[in-house]
């Protein structure tokens, strides 16, 4: 059953500004999702990235159709998904294109590997996650990617990075279970060892 829940077309009341504010407040993990082969690469920073389904495994991503990653994810029907860790934020800033660097350059200073798909996976991800593009929703500026899962990388390292009001926020692990022991303390007294 087709469900159209609101027709596409009412005028929003909503300025972009204001969106864009309420937005700021969503923290998000930072992946960098790449696309192509061989030298004929680039990729992009990203916070869309947001499980769709354990099984089969599955994922959206949404990016820009102005964004030099589209024609490539397009063209050869594959994307990786690389998870950054807290201390990766340069590999962050190059893969916004910040400083106009573009395609292949924005891989310089960092080790890639590839699995299945040929796309460019980054050895020492929190999580490189290799994807074949199922389905697209070419939607406003952007497109809605559904990616099947072909491949995961997982690493044991534990201090993730995220984005929150404009600014990059590392998540460390052990230090913020070691914030929380400290104000869980008459918790941890009636808790019970087992
Ligand atoms: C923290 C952060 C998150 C971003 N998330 C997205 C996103 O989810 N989708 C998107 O299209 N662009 C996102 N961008 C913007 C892209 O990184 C940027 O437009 C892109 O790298 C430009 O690529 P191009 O020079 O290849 O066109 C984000 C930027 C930052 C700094």
């Amino acid at each position: 059953m087709n469900l159209i829940i609101r027709s596409a077309s009412i005028d929003s009341e909503v300025s972009s500004g204001d969106f864009r504010s309420a937005m700021r407040q969503l923290t998000g993990g930072v992946s960098v999702i790449t696309a192509g082969r061989g030298r004929d690469i680039s990729g992009m920073t990203v916070t869309s990235v947001s499980s769709l389904s354990v099984d089969p495994p599955a994922l959206i991503v949404s990016i820009n159709r102005e964004s030099s990653s589209w024609p490539l994810v397009k063209r050869y029907g594959f994307f990786g998904v690389n998870i950054l860790t807290s201390d990766q934020i340069d590999i962050a800033e190059r893969f916004t294109g910040k400083g106009g660097l573009k395609g292949v350059d924005r891989f310089a200073g960092a080790r890639w590997m590839t699995c299945a798909s040929g796309v460019p996976l980054l050895v020492g991800a929190l999580a490189a996650i290799d994807c074949e593009v199922e389905d697209v929703v070419e939607r406003h500026s952007h497109a809605i990617i559904i990616g099947r899962i072909l491949n995961v990388e997982v690493s044991a390292r534990t201090a993730a990075l995220a984005y929150w009001q404009g600014r990059y926020v590392a998540i460390d692990q052990d230090e913020d279970a070691a914030k929380l022991a400290e104000v869980s303390v008459p918790v941890r007294k009636t808790a019970r060892k087992v």
